[in-house]
């Protein structure tokens, strides 16, 4: 599987994004601000991975302090905690990965443990955050792939890999699942501008996996969905809103109206992580505008004017009227997502 992050020895290992698929470089973080600056930077990117990142940063920032007594310790803790909350404002993953390092930080100083024993603690806590989000993909695949027909052909947005995850996936995870279930599948992966997950990740990705994937501009998602029968959209989240609205990456809403002008269901894979139910709706998710550079360059090569005004949104929301089904790692849930996504929460907290 591909590495998408790893803790060795006293470093944090996450392959460079940026530089893919040209390049295969790892970038080694010694320190949780380096971990911080990576998430900021794009080295790791996509939700869960940010979430995951960050939890392993916090741990290896704790590992790394010489604090002797507990309150110095616990200072520099809830820093690290803010550092990496300061680094991406729409996935919910990162915010909820850090609730459960602080949860665990709570547990030990309420047991009275020591700093090392604390440091172990975090560092165990993170890593089962890493493990359980592996788990999580596998888990939304196999329910995910009971909606792809035998011979599909599905379009998806941005990159919802392994590399966007701590492994297998969200919506890749579907693919992968429907694959692993002998469907057959041809992949159309939309180039999402204007970072290329799509052209660059997605693609790299499948192909690795030997999935047939055919890489399309953005702008040719209406005429390719005109020409072709698409049989269905699958896309990651970056925030679902307890009324089912989603956040994903820039285009995506666009690629939902289309779905539905063509007949074609649209569906958002996502572990229940990305579920915030103290978000109301889309209205209410944060959305990171990024630097203008990414518009206005793509590498060393200008693309627009000087003087020439650049928008960079880095996410849109799909309001949930458009979202045929939420493929999570607890079942799919349907509309009224109202209604299903809290009781999705409520089989969490009884089983
Ligand atoms: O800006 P990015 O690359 O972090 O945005 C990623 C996405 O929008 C993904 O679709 C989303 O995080 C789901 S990843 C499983």
């Amino acid at each position: 599987m591909l590495p998408t992050i790893a803790r060795e020895g006293d470093v944090v290992v996450m392959i460079d994004q940026r530089k893919l698929p040209a390049q295969e470089v790892y970038v080694r973080c010694k320190t949780a601000a380096e971990v911080a600056r990576a998430i900021k930077t794009m080295v790791i990117r996509g939700a869960p991975a940010i979430g995951v990142a960050a939890a392993m940063g916090i741990a290896l920032g704790m590992r790394r302090s010489t604090a002797t007594g507990t309150q110095k310790f616990a200072a520099e803790f809830h820093k690290a905690c803010e550092v990496m909350a300061a680094t991406r404002p729409t996935a919910v993953n990162l915010f909820w990965a850090i609730e459960r390092m602080r949860r665990s930080f709570s547990a030990a100083a309420q047991a009275g443990e020591s700093v090392d024993q604390i440091k172990d603690r975090l560092e165990r806590e993170a890593q089962a955050i890493h493990d359980e989000d592996v788990e999580s993909c596998r888990a939304l695949g196999a329910f995910g792939a009971e909606v792809v027909p035998a011979d599909a052909r599905i379009l998806t947005h941005c990159n919802a890999g392994a590399l966007a995850t701590a492994g297998y996936g969200t919506a890749l995870g579907v693919i992968r699942g429907a694959v692993e279930k002998g469907k057959r599948v041809a992949v159309f992966a939309d180039e999402t501008r204007p970072f290329l997950q799509g052209a660059r990740l997605t693609a790299w990705e499948l192909v690795r996996d030997g999935i047939p994937t055919t890489v399309i501009t953005d702008n040719m998602t209406a005429a390719l969905m005109r020409q072709v029968p698409i049989d269905l959209v699958i896309v990651g989240a970056d925030r679902i809103a307890a009324n089912g609205d989603t956040a994903n990456k820039i285009g995506t809403y666009g690629v939902a109206v289309l779905a539905r002008e063509h007949n074609v269901p649209f569906y958002v894979a996502a572990p229940l992580s990305t579920i915030d139910l103290n978000t109301p709706d889309g209205a209410h998710i944060p959305i990171e505008e990024r630097n203008a550079r990414e518009v206005t360059h793509v590498g060393s090569a200008q693309l627009t004017p000087e003087g020439a005004a650049i928008w960079n949104p880095a996410f849109d929301v799909t309001p949930h009227r458009y979202i045929a089904g939420i493929i999570t790692d607890r079942g799919i849930f349907r509309p009224p997502y109202i209604e299903s996504l809290k009781r999705a929460f409520e089989v969490v907290t009884l089983g």
